[in-house]
């Protein structure tokens, strides 16, 4: 879906300061030729394939369809990504990109950790330097993912202001990128932020939608009937609902974090139940969560990549015309999904994913046999396992930790 400029619909733009203008014009110059560039689109295909291993499969769940009784149930599998998620579509991409601009350095931001990983890998392929900023609170949730980027080189920064999560994170990169607009690439990790980004990593991602397409067509001889994806800041859902957006016969349904519940401040529902309004933050206009004052306000979700106060402008758009269907899971629904997962395929997703699954499982009973349903794992759950433990109360666990600990402090 192309922008007009920069724009979809009320959503997106460019709101940025008057000191980064010049590199954005600069990064918007140099995407619109690498866009059309066959050799550069022969490099993220084969960087794509030969690093990441796309294509990824779309695996048939016949379990989870025979106990769910209703539609056909497929899962695109962008856990078996490298790194776990399908944040290194976008990596590979804009890696490859910061190359061709000459640039050193990248500044990246983010949530789960996922993004930051999938960066820093990417750093370290390409020789470039690399920093990362990441919410203090985010940092205690994923640490896992902090040990890795700091193994790879990465510096990573942690932000101790206001909510201490993604959005501050965000706040933080741009903030880095003002100050160094020439030498440094600012890497967004999602659909999100000023033109070209949001329209950009979409591209990168729809990969993910031009392989349902086909593996669709070739595994069960039609398009899908429903297409499933959780929204954080939605380079997910729109990587795989994009190549779609034409077939009316195809439902897309994007799903957001429900969290503790609707009370201000406990979930990360921007879109569904009307619970976000029009504002212009972070550089785009989108549906945010803010208060009366237009502060924007604090959000909670199980899921580190979901918590994030605003929402990519594509998705925001196609909520506003209809073409997709937005709805929001609660924590509890995402915790029986995830198990659902895991017990009856064998699969580990990450809990952002079980969003999309909870979303799934709810509607697919009342379908009928016939229909086929993809949802997108958009990353593995090995990152959720401390999350996890606590949610389904692990009696080993917590005394493992502390046994290691002590170990640790003795040695
Ligand atoms: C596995 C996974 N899925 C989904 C998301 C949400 O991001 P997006 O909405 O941009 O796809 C994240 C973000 O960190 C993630 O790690």
């Amino acid at each position: 879906m192309q922008s007009d400029k920069g724009f979809f619909g009320r959503f997106g733009g460019s709101y940025i300061p008057e000191i980064l203008h010049a590199s954005q014009q600069a990064l918007l110059d140099a995407w619109n030729q690498a866009r059309v560039d066959v050799d550069f689109l022969a490099d993220v295909d084969r960087e794509l394939q030969q690093y990441s291993g796309r294509p990824t499969p779309l695996t048939p769940c016949p379990n989870l369809t025979r106990e769910l009784g209703g539609a056909q149930v497929f899962l695109k599998r962008e856990d078996l990504n490298h790194s776990g998620a399908h944040k290194m579509n976008n990596v590979i991409g804009q890696g490859l990109l910061v190359k061709r601009m000459g640039k050193k350095r990248i500044i990246a931001e983010t949530g789960a950790g996922q993004h930051g990983v999938a960066s820093a890998l990417i750093a370290a392929r390409l020789g470039l330097e690399c920093t990362i900023y990441m919410g203090a609170r985010d940092i205690e949730r994923q640490y896992p993912n902090v040990f890795w980027m700091k193994q790879l080189g990465a510096t990573v920064v942690p932000v101790t202001s206001g909510g201490q999560t993604l959005r501050d994170a965000l706040d933080e990169a741009l903030r880095d990128w003002s100050a160094d607009p020439s030498g440094s690439h600012y890497l967004l990790g999602t659909a999100c932020g000023c033109a070209p980004y949001p329209e950009m990593v979409a591209e990168f991602q729809s990969v993910i939608g031009r392989e349902v397409r086909a593996q669709s067509l070739q595994q069960f001889g039609a398009l899908p009937d429903a297409i499933y994806a959780c929204v954080g800041g939605g380079s997910n859902a729109a990587g795989i609902m994009l190549p779609f957006i034409n077939d009316q016969s195809v439902e897309l349904v994007g799903v957001e974090a429900g969290g503790r519940g609707p009370a201000p401040g406990d979930h990360s529902i921007r879109l569904s139940d009307d619970l976000g309004s029009p504002g212009i933050a972070q550089g785009f206009a989108t549906m945010f969560l803010q208060d009366d004052q237009g502060q924007l306000m604090e959000t909670h979700s199980i899921a580190a990549g979901l918590d994030y106060v605003g929402v990519s402008p594509i998705l925001a758009h196609l909520n506003d015309t209809g073409r997709v269907r937005m709805t929001a899971a609660n924590d509890d629904e995402v915790m029986h999904a995830f198990l659902a997962l895991l017990r009856l395929e064998g699969i580990i997703p990450a809990l952002e994913s079980s969003h999309a699954v909870a979303g799934a499982l709810r509607d697919i009973p009342a379908m009928s046999p016939d229909k086929k349903v993809v949802i997108n794992i958009s990353g593995r759950g090995d990152k959720d396992i401390f999350n996890v433990a606590s949610a389904v109360k692990d009696a080993e666990f917590g005394p493992f930790l502390q046994r290691y600990l002590a170990r640790e402090l003795q040695a």
